[in-house]
């Protein structure tokens, strides 16, 4: 056996939580130790950081810099304090976001030079890159009406966000996909939670 480092990227609404609900209660069935993490968050400073990006009044008109920043510092934490010390413990990490959000949000939807975001995510993670990323596609839409109706309407900072901000995600996501086809795959958001979960665990399956 040998440890496992799995990333879950897509829109809001993606279905990315339920999903990795799913794929941990099966990893978990066949006898696999699983440590469920996100992004931001994950340690203790990773969620002080995830509060200034989310919720707190301090975030409020922070500029795409900071924010980016922000990110990478929540994920140099996590790498170090939590993720690479399960994987040399045989885990299986299974992690709600990692530096692919990043490249996406802050690289091509605020547009921020992607080299700058690329030398930044590297310095973050070092080495540190996932196995498999399953990427969850959908339009943005139908993805920000199930989120809406999942929190009652309270919006978090990155939710507040436009249309045109989400579709660009989207794209961005396409992109990265077919630039990295040795780790991503990219599932149909637009099915039932049992079929993509079925899929996801034939990708995930031959890898155990
Ligand atoms: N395949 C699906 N079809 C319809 N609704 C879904 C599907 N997957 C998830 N949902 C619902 O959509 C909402 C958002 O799903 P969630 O897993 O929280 O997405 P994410 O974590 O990507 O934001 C939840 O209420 C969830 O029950
Ligand atoms: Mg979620």
């Amino acid at each position: 056996m040998a440890g496992l480092f799995i990333t879950f990227e897509g829109g809001e609404g993606s279905g990315k939580s339920t999903q990795i609900a799913a794929l941990k209660a099966r990893l978990q069935a066949a006898k696999r130790s699983v440590t469920q993490t996100r992004e931001p968050g994950g340690t203790a400073l990773g969620e002080a950081i995830r509060e200034l990006l989310q919720h707190d009044d301090a975030g409020q008109g922070m500029s795409a810099e900071a924010e980016l920043l922000l990110f990478a510092a929540s994920r140099a934490q996590h790498v170090r304090e939590l993720i690479e010390p399960a994987l040399a413990t045989d885990q299986i990490v299974i992690c709600d976001r990692f530096l692919d959000s990043t490249t996406v949000y802050q690289g091509v939807a605020r547009a921020i030079d992607p080299h700058s975001v690329a030398t930044i995510n590297e310095f973050a993670v070092g080495p540190m890159l996932p196995n498999l990323t399953l990427l969850i596609d959908l339009p943005p839409e139908i993805g920000l009406a199930r989120a809406h109706k999942r929190s009652g309407g309270q919006l978090d900072r990155m939710e507040q966000e436009s249309i045109k901000f989400f579709h660009a995600v989207r794209q961005g996501y396409l992109s990265l996909a077919a630039a990295h086809p040795e780790r991503f795959h990219v599932l149909d958001g637009n099915q039932s939670i049992q079929s993509l979960e079925e899929q996801i665990w034939a990708i995930v399956a031959p890898h155990l």
